[in-house]
């Protein structure tokens, strides 16, 4: 089985996925742009658990339930900040993907959304964030991983594009599944 990727304009708070993924900070407590907006969404229970969670480094992931989400998890990637691009980002960048789709597999779930890590108050240049954000997904080892779909939710036309084109480019290399 392959795994579909695609690209969505849409607020991830909304999509009924198995599992969305949070741009969270290294605190797991909270914060502005789309970390702000599933807490909101989630509601308090998702902030009680996240203080059991004891923080997360830069370029990990953990994984908490979705609360009052459509989603049954969150899955809360803490991305590098952007410092120019050569203090390891775009590894960092990349480890809390493939540390996100592992926590994917480990709980079972089939489908999973995430956004443009970092690439808000971080300030990764998202035209560098969607190749990458697109390959190591479509790289990402599936063979009885049971991931069926990837969605990349995208919040304006610009980010949207820019993943479109990258998922063209990564099919036409024969790398997504869509
Ligand atoms: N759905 C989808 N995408 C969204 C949504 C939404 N509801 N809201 C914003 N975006 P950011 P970061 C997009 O700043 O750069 C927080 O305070 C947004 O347009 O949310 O990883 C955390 O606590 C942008 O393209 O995350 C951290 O401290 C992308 O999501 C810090 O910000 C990510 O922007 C993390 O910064």
């Amino acid at each position: 089985m392959r795994t579909r990727l695609e690209a969505l304009r849409a607020d991830i708070t909304t999509l009924a996925v198995d599992a969305i993924v949070n741009a969270a900070n290294s605190s797991l407590l909270g914060g502005g742009g789309v970390d702000g907006a599933i807490h909101r969404a989630a509601g308090p229970g998702l902030l009680a658990e996240c203080r059991t969670l004891g923080g997360c480094e830069t370029g990990g992931a953990k994984l908490t339930r979705g609360h009052r989400l459509p989603a049954k998890y969150v899955i809360h990637a803490v991305g590098p900040v952007w410092r120019g691009g050569d203090r390891d980002e775009p590894r960092l960048l990349a480890a809390c993907y493939r540390r996100s789709l592992e926590l994917a597999v480990a709980h079972g779930v089939r489908s999973i959304a995430f956004p443009a890590i970092s690439c808000g108050v971080y300030g990764y240049p998202i035209e560098l964030a969607a190749p990458l954000a697109v390959e190591t997904c479509a790289a990402f080892p599936v063979a009885g991983a049971r991931i069926e779909r990837i969605v990349f939710a995208l919040f304006d036309a610009r980010a949207l594009a820019l993943y479109q084109g990258a998922l063209a480019s990564c099919a036409a290399r024969g790398g997504a599944g869509a």
